[in-house]
């Protein structure tokens, strides 16, 4: 057959949901490739014959290419002078009150230039990129005024284009409060809704809208205003929802169909329901648990219970998820969150996919899909956490 690559003597886990068959894994199989599509996958022994260039994987194992479906990779600055505060005893929030926190890495940001956000944002992707990641969302959020906010989409998508990899840009205007308005909060969420985010639509640097609902952030009707913007540019949302408190956030999400809803240590069964009813998928963070000394975990099991998909990202951000290991993510999302290491696998695979409304193209490897995968040195899958 016309192929125009094989892949043989591997193990792919696929991550299809195939009953009885975990990882959805095909044992001493071979994989198949066609303009940069799966054209055939299947036990090696029923590998169509065919003259294409075939690579002997000699027993490694196959995965989707990770998925990482929340980072916030490009910035100005770093935060480890708060690390050692939050050491000493002060809190997240005690820092963002003192204007610290994301207002830091917003002034830090802002005195960076185009060039460096990309030298610093590309060192980062291609660490996670070797760590098996091709595919990455990227915020922007510590601009909060639209020549910086501009400045690091564009950065985002260089980013993608330099290390040839799959990228979305998200909008996340709504990510802390600028002093500037502080006696004005309205004006600033205006702003960002009737200005830089049509702004940056119109310079073709938007997939997705975002935006930090919690006490120290945006309330419920603030990021309303945002979301009703985002719907009528034609534009998915997600959201930073119950990550310190419950605020309500991911039924809010929910009401808007949105793609996913991140972090949610406080989530409550009723904001579960929503989200399951909604198809919103949640995305756990464990980087930021852990990094935050945070003790309140998410309810997997009502996540489980009630259907609702999970994905895994690493958060990826100078303050509450130093962390640039997917792998690592993995691991914590077992070890803290008490995923399976087959649950967490899909949170940075078909889940992760999911929520970044890329399931039909990526995430599983499935005839027709991307040609889109991570070769392993490994005996087993649950070896990656
Ligand atoms: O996902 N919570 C809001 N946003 C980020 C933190 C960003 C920062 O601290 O710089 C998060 O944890
Ligand atoms: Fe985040």
């Amino acid at each position: 057959m016309a192929f125009d690559h094989i892949w043989i003597n591997v193990n792919i886990a696929t991550m299809e949901s195939a009953p009885g068959r975990p990882y959805g894994a095909l044992h001493d199989a071979a994989m198949a490739v066609t303009d940069g599509r799966i054209a055939w996958i299947g036990p090696q022994a029923d590998l169509p014959a065919s003259d294409a260039e075939t690579t002997d994987l000699m027993g490694a194992w196959m995965t989707p290419g990770l998925v990482d479906c929340h980072t916030h990779l490009v910035f100005g600055g770093d935060r480890s002078a708060e690390f050692e505060k939050r050491l000493g005893g002060a809190s997240y929030e005690d820092i963002a009150k003192a204007g610290g926190g994301i207002m830091s890495t917003v002034r830090d940001t802002r005195d960076a230039n185009l060039r460096k956000l990309i030298k610093s944002g590309r060192q980062r992707l291609s660490v996670l990129r070797r760590g098996g990641v091709t595919t990455a969302e990227i915020k922007s959020g510590y601009g909060l005024r639209p020549k910086t906010e501009m400045q690091m989409l564009e950065a985002a998508t260089a980013i993608g284009a330099q290390l040839g990899m799959r990228i979305q840009r998200t909008f996340l205007g709504l990510h802390a409060l600028p002093p500037k308005y502080s006696e004005d909060r309205a004006a600033y969420v205006r702003r960002v809704a009737d200005d830089m985010l049509p702004r940056a639509v119109r310079l073709g640097l938007v997939d997705a809208v975002d935006a930090f609902c919690e006490t120290i952030g945006f309330s419920v009707d603030e990021v309303r205003t945002v979301f009703e913007a985002a719907r009528a540019l034609g534009l998915p949302v997600k959201l930073h929802a119950e990550q310190l408190s419950n605020s309500s956030g991911a039924a809010l999400a929910a009401e808007f169909g949105a793609l996913s809803a991140d972090h949610l240590e406080y989530i409550d069964e009723a904001g579960v329901i929503t989200m399951r009813d909604a198809g919103t998928v949640a995305v756990l963070l464990p980087g930021a648990y852990y990094a935050l000394g945070a003790t309140q975990k998410p309810p997997i099991d009502l996540f489980r219970r009630h259907g609702v998909a999970m994905a895994v990202a690493t958060d990826l951000n100078p303050g509450s998820s130093p962390v640039l290991s997917p792998t690592l993510m993995l691991s914590m999302a077992c070890n803290l969150f008490g995923l399976t290491p087959e649950e967490a696998l899909a949170g940075m695979t078909c889940e992760g996919a999911r929520a970044m409304g890329l399931a039909d193209e990526i995430g599983t490897l499935t005839p027709g899909k991307a040609a889109d995968f991570a070769v392993w040195d490994i005996s087993h899958p649950a070896e990656l956490a």
